[in-house]
C-alpha cells in the first residue's frame, strides 16, 4: 500500500493527515498556535509557530500509522492564502508574517490602484487593490519598515514557507499565488508589469507550479526529523480554498461548496476565467490545471463564534473541561432551542473589517437589537445568524454574475453544524451537501500528491472515485421567508453605519 500526506497550515492550527491511496484516513494530529493582534485591525503569526506544528504533526501521524518511511510517496501543501513572509539574504525570517485578515493597508492599496490603474489591475490580477492579499503587505514594509524591506531578498506565502523549510525550495502554485495580486491570472504566471509598476523585485518570488506538479523532494535533514523518505515528492498544492474545493468534488461547472472556518468562503468552479466587474468576489486559478474560480469571503466567519466563545461564553469551555464535551457542540444544541431570527437580534461579523461585498478594511462588529430579554445563548445564535447573512451576501453576488451552481457542499469547522448548515439551507434557498470525508483542504492536496507521485491520473478522475458526498440538509421556506427580510434589515444595517465606521476608525 503506498501512503499519501495532506498538510492544513490554518489560521488557529495545523492539521497534518495521512491517507492511504484510497484516501482513507490512517492517521492524524493537530497542533494549535496564537495569532497575534498587535494593534486593531492587525493580524501576524510567527513562521517558526507553523514549522514546528508541521514537523509535530507529521511525526505524530508517522508515529500512530507505523507506515514505513518509504511507502509515503507523495505530500501536499495547503494553508491560508495571502500572508506574508520575507527573509534575508541568510534565509532568516525577517519579521512576523502579516496575515490574511490583517487590514492595515488601505492606503497602499489606494498606491496600488493609482500605480497600475483600476482597469489594468483587474485586468491582469482579476481582482481590485484589497488590503488582505500580499502585494499591498509588501508596500507597507517597504514604507514603514524600509530596514527590514533592504534585507528582503525572498517573499513567500504561509505554506511556500513551510515548502522552503522542507525541501529547500523557493516556489508556489498558481492557486494561492493569485491571492498575491502579483499573478497574471488568466495566463497563470508572475505579471511583469505588475511587478515593474510596482517597483518589486521578481528575484524575491519563487518559481510558479500548477498545483499538482511536484516542487521538489524532502531535505535529508528534514526528512530525517520527520521520520520520512527524502525520496518523497512535494507537489504544489493549493491556497486552503482551492484544496478545499479538490477535498470536496468541486472540480468542475457547477459545482460549489461553503466553508465556514476562521474566514467564511462561498466558492465555485469555473472553466473560463469570470471577473466581477466591481471586484466583490474574488477571481483566482484553482488547483485543476487551467481552471479557475470564483469566491466571496467573509473576513471574519468561524473567528466571530471563536471571539464569543473565548470572551463572553467562557462558561462552555469550562463545561467542555469538566464533561469531555466540545465547546461547540455544547454551543450548538442550546442554539437550536433559540428560535429563527434571535428572538430580532442582529449581528454584523465585521471584527477584523469585510471583504465580501464591502470591500472595507474601516467597519466593525455591530450587535443591533439588544433587549433585556437577551440571553447568551440568544446571542450564539445571533452571530451564526449573521455569519450566515454575510455567505449569503457572497452567494447572491456569484448568482448575479451567472455563476451556474447545482450542487453546494458545506465543509470546514462549521460546517459540520447542521444548525450552521440549515441557517445556509434556508438563506440560500437551496440543498448544502456534506461530504463522506471531513477532511476537506488536508485531503484536496493528498489528491494533488497522488497526481504528482503518479498514483492517480488527474485531478477529477481522483475526485471522481474517492470523493463522496453524504447527506444534504434542505431549505425550509417558512425560515427562507423570514430570512430574506432578515437580509434586507442587516443589508441596510451597513448602509445605515458606513459613516459610522469612517467616523470610528479616525477617533
Ligand atoms: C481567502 C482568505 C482566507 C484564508 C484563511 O482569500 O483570505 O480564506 O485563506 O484561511
Amino acid at each position: 500500500m503506498r501512503y499519501l500526506i495532506g498538510v492544513d497550515l490554518g489560521t488557529s492550527a495545523t492539521k497534518t493527515v495521512l491517507f492511504d491511496e484510497e484516501c482513507r484516513v490512517v492517521a492524524s494530529a493537530s497542533e494549535d498556535y496564537v495569532m497575534a493582534q498587535p494593534q486593531n485591525g492587525w493580524a501576524e503569526q510567527a513562521p517558526e509557530d507553523w514549522y514546528q506544528a508541521v514537523l509535530h504533526t507529521i511525526q505524530a501521524v508517522m508515529a500512530k500509522s507505523q507506515v514505513a518511511a518509504a511507502d509515503v510517496k507523495g505530500i501536499g501543501l495547503s494553508g491560508q492564502m495571502h500572508g506574508l513572509v520575507m527573509l534575508d539574504a541568510e534565509d532568516r525570517v525577517i519579521r512576523p508574517a502579516i496575515l490574511w485578515c490583517d487590514q492595515r493597508t488601505g492606503q497602499e492599496c489606494a498606491e496600488i490602484t493609482e500605480r497600475v490603474g483600476r482597469e489594468r489591475l483587474v485586468a491582469i490580477t482579476a481582482n481590485p487593490a484589497l488590503t488582505g492579499f500580499t502585494a499591498s503587505k509588501i508596500l507597507w514594509v517597504r514604507k514603514h519598515e524600509p530596514k527590514n524591506y533592504a534585507s528582503c531578498r525572498h517573499i513567500l506565502l504561509p505554506k511556500d514557507y513551510i515548502r522552503f523549510r522542507i525541501t529547500g525550495d523557493y516556489a508556489t502554485e498558481v492557486s494561492d499565488a493569485s491571492g498575491m495580486q502579483l499573478l497574471d491570472v488568466p495566463q497563470r504566471q508572475w505579471s511583469e508589469e505588475i511587478l515593474r509598476r510596482l517597483d518589486i523585485d521578481p528575484a524575491f518570488l519563487g518559481r510558479v507550479y500548477e498545483s499538482p506538479e511536484v516542487t521538489g523532494t524532502l531535505t535529508a535533514e528534514f526528512a530525517a526529523a520527520a521520520g520520512l523518505d527524502p525520496q518523497t515528492v512535494v507537489v504544489g498544492g493549493a491556497g486552503d480554498n482551492a484544496a478545499a474545493a479538490v477535498g470536496t468534488g468541486v472540480v468542475s461547472d457547477g459545482r460549489a461548496f461553503t466553508t465556514i472556518g476562521t474566514s467564511g468562503v462561498v466558492f465555485a468552479h469555473t472553466s473560463t476565467p469570470r471577473i466581477d466587474p466591481q471586484g466583490r468576489v474574488h477571481t483566482f486559478c484553482c488547483a485543476v490545471p487551467d481552471c479557475w474560480h470564483v469566491m466571496g469571503v467573509t473576513q471574519a466567519a468561524g473567528l466571530s463564534l471563536k471571539w464569543f466563545r473565548d470572551n463572553l461564553a467562557e462558561g462552555y469551555r469550562e463545561r467542555e473541561i469538566r464533561e469531555g464535551i466540545d465547546a461547540y457542540d455544547l454551543m450548538n444544541a442550546a442554539v437550536e432551542k433559540v428560535p429563527i431570527g434571535s428572538r430580532r437580534l442582529f449581528y454584523l461579523p465585521y471584527l477584523m473589517g469585510e471583504r465580501t461585498p464591502h470591500l472595507n478594511p474601516d467597519c466593525r462588529g455591530v450587535f443591533f437589537g439588544l433587549s433585556a430579554i437577551h440571553t447568551k445563548e440568544d446571542m450564539i445564535r445571533a452571530v451564526m445568524e449573521g455569519v450566515a447573512y454575510s455567505l449569503k451576501d457572497c452567494n447572491d453576488i456569484l448568482q448575479e454574475m451567472d455563476v451556474q451552481v447545482q450542487a453546494m457542499m458545506a465543509c470546514g469547522g462549521g460546517g459540520r453544524s447542521p444548525v450552521w448548515r440549515q441557517m445556509l439551507a434556508d438563506m440560500y434557498g437551496c440543498g448544502v451537501t456534506t461530504m463522506q470525508s471531513e477532511e476537506g483542504p488536508a485531503l484536496g492536496v493528498a489528491i494533488l500528491a497522488g497526481v504528482g507521485a503518479g498514483i492517480f491520473r488527474d485531478v477529477p478522475t481522483a475526485c471522481r472515485e474517492f470523493i463522496h458526498t453524504k447527506n444534504t440538509t434542505l431549505p425550509n421556506a417558512t425560515a427562507g421567508a423570514y430570512y430574506a427580510k432578515g437580509h434586507r434589515l442587516y443589508q441596510k444595517l451597513y448602509r445605515q453605519l458606513a459613516g459610522c465606521y469612517e467616523d470610528l476608525a479616525e477617533l
